[in-house]
């Protein structure tokens, strides 16, 4: 058993914000599945919103993540994240993490923040680094954990199960002792105890299809805490981006919304501009209206895709802001300074999760969930773009806060108890599987849903679910069934939640209930194992 007395499940900047603030307190371990840095913060393109300049205020960022989430939101919580982010944001900047600056004006030496723009966001304000401010925040997070003798962390280790109370056959109120994770290199399982435990796993795109996520996003925190008792709350709220790139041989690659935020207009493909049947504000309209634009302007034409169009901005301007976006799309042939960029859009971010209140506590004591896992009620109905970075690192700090010193503790934990089955031949039906799941998830609880296709959905999630349990029991456990179990589990709750709510609102769009429903504007979907 490997004693903490704090376990850290990820590795993105939930995970590393909160381990850099326990760990002048006691010893840190933080569980990571792949290399330290592969996570959805890596990939972040836009920026995190926080508001920095003259022309911005609290009240404004408020109003517009307010409205974004369609009636949804939580305003204190909301309060408090914008409130907090300018302090937090200038705790990144002393750690190392360069945001892109302006020359203000022009010729003066005077350097400030160059605030980008992105849908919903009635004023300037997402802090970014070029195109690649995930990359640049991961790494000024890391450089500084390696200087932390305190932290260790343990990369390729994949965290299977919480270990709470209850399911040790302990009486009271079931509290998380620690966790069991495989040891992906040596195939053992073993055993991490603390009595505190922070999820800060992050999202499940990989559920579908077409995702901008990386591989890792595969919804473990939730299943896990779904497993372990705890509430799960608003999964319908999947949030699809607009733009990924629509290229044969490209793999979840995002085309940022700043680019619209800079001018880029989408148009079909027949040349015209489209967004102005759909919303005053066009290309930049929220993104749950954007992406609901592009599926119905695809069906109508049956175009595979659409194009985002920014070559009536300077070259020198596109390459020197979007020098990633640039790159990667010449690599596959498409110069964005010359033609249009062919789009679709892909499940980006999950708007809810495992529900905590701001500092990050779930309803099992000991337990706490931080980033794109929890369900805070910052982002009701659908995420203003931007807002997760700072949800992040904003609720990581106060969760840090919330835990305090670590207190003494002992627990009296199992060794994990493993199948035997060892049978490649059925490693076939592990891949079938997945490729079914986020199939059917694309097709039937996609941008628009009807409740006969959830329901669909539903009955053939449940024999999945069926057929996965009786795997896991007898088969040496794997990341790929792992996942599988995590993947199936994380579908039926999305389906579970779009199927209870009999209304549109925000990112859950079901034709057989075209509006929202005010009796629903201010209740959440709760999920809590029987
Ligand atoms: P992540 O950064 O995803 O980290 C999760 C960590 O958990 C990873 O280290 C992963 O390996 C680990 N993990 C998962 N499961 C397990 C397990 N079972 N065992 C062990 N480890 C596990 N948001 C913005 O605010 N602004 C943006 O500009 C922006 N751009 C984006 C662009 C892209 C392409 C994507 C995909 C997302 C973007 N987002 C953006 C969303 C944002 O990046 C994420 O919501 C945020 O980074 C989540 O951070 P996190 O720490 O919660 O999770
Ligand atoms: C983007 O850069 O378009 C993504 C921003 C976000 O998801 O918040």
């Amino acid at each position: 058993m490997k004693p903490f007395d704090f376990l850290i499940l990820g590795s993105g900047i939930a995970g590393l914000s909160f381990a850099l603030k326990v760990a002048p307190r006691g010893r840190v371990a933080i569980i990571t599945k792949k290399n330290r840095a592969e996570s959805n913060t890596n990939y972040a393109q836009g920026g995190i919103a926080a508001v920095t300049s003259k022309e911005d205020s609290f009240e404004l960022h408020v109003r517009d993540t307010l409205e974004a989430g369609a009636g949804l939101c939580q305003e204190p919580v909301v309060r408090t994240i914008v409130e907090e982010g300018p302090a937090r944001i200038a705790e990144l900047i002393e750690l190392g993490m360069k945001f892109s600056g302006r020359e203000v004006p022009e010729g003066s030496g005077e350097i400030e923040l160059d605030l980008g723009r992105e849908g919903g966001h009635s004023r300037r304000r997402i802090l970014h680094a070029k195109d690649v401010t995930g990359r640049e925040i991961e790494s000024a997070l890391l450089a500084a954990i390696a200087a932390q003798p305190n932290i260790e962390i343990f990369e390729n280790y994949f965290a299977i199960d919480l270990i709470t109370t209850q399911k040790l056959g302990q009486a009271g109120p079931s509290r998380c002792v620690g966790v069991y994770a495989l040891d992906k290199k040596s195939g053992r399982v073993e055993t991490f105890a603390a009595p505190v435990t922070l999820l800060a796993t992050g999202g499940c795109g990989k559920v579908y299809l077409y995702t901008t996520n990386p591989d890792i996003a595969t919804g473990d925190g939730v299943a896990m805490a779904y497993r372990a008792g705890a509430t799960v709350s608003n999964m319908e709220f999947i949030q699809f981006h607009p733009t990924c790139l629509y290229h044969p041989k490209a793999k979840s690659f995002l085309i940022t919304e700043a680019m619209r935020g800079e001018g880029a207009v989408l148009k079909s493909l027949a040349g015209g501009e489209f967004m102005d049947k759909f919303h005053p504000l066009q290309s930049l309209a929220p993104r749950d209206v954007v992406a609901r634009a592009i599926d119905s302007e695809m069906k109508r034409t049956g175009a595979d895709y659409v194009l985002l169009d920014a070559t009536h901005r300077p070259a020198r301007f596109l390459i020197e802001h979007f020098p990633n976006i640039y790159e990667t799309c010449l690599r596959y042939g498409i110069d964005l300074t010359k033609e249009p960029i062919p789009v679709v859009p892909a499940a980006h971010y999950q708007c809810g999760g495992v529900r905590t209140n701001v500092d990050g506590e779930t309803d099992i004591a000991g337990l706490y969930a931080v980033g794109e896992v929890a369900c805070t009620g910052l982002h009701g109905a659908n995420r203003l773009a931007s807002n997760s970075l700072l949800e992040a690192i904003v609720c990581a700090h106060r969760a840090a806060q919330k835990v305090g010193a670590p207190a003494p503790f002992a627990a009296a934990i199992p060794a994990w108890q493993s199948g035997k089955a060892n049978n490649a031949d059925e490693m076939v039906v592990v891949s079938h599987n997945w490729d079914e799941i986020r199939r059917l998830m694309w097709d039937y609880v996609g941008i628009v849903r009807t409740n006969k296709r959830l329901q669909r959905a539903q009955k053939r999630i449940a024999n999945l679910q069926e057929e996965i349990q009786e795997y896991y029991w007898d088969f040496i456990v794997t990341s790929d069934l792992l996942e599988l179990r995590n993947i199936a589990t994380v579908a039926g709750l999305i389906v579970a939640c779009a199927l209870e709510r009999p209304e549109s609102r925000g990112l859950n769009y079901n034709l057989d209930f075209p509006n929202p429903d005010p009796a629903w504007g201010q209740r959440d979907t709760l999920l809590r194992k029987g």
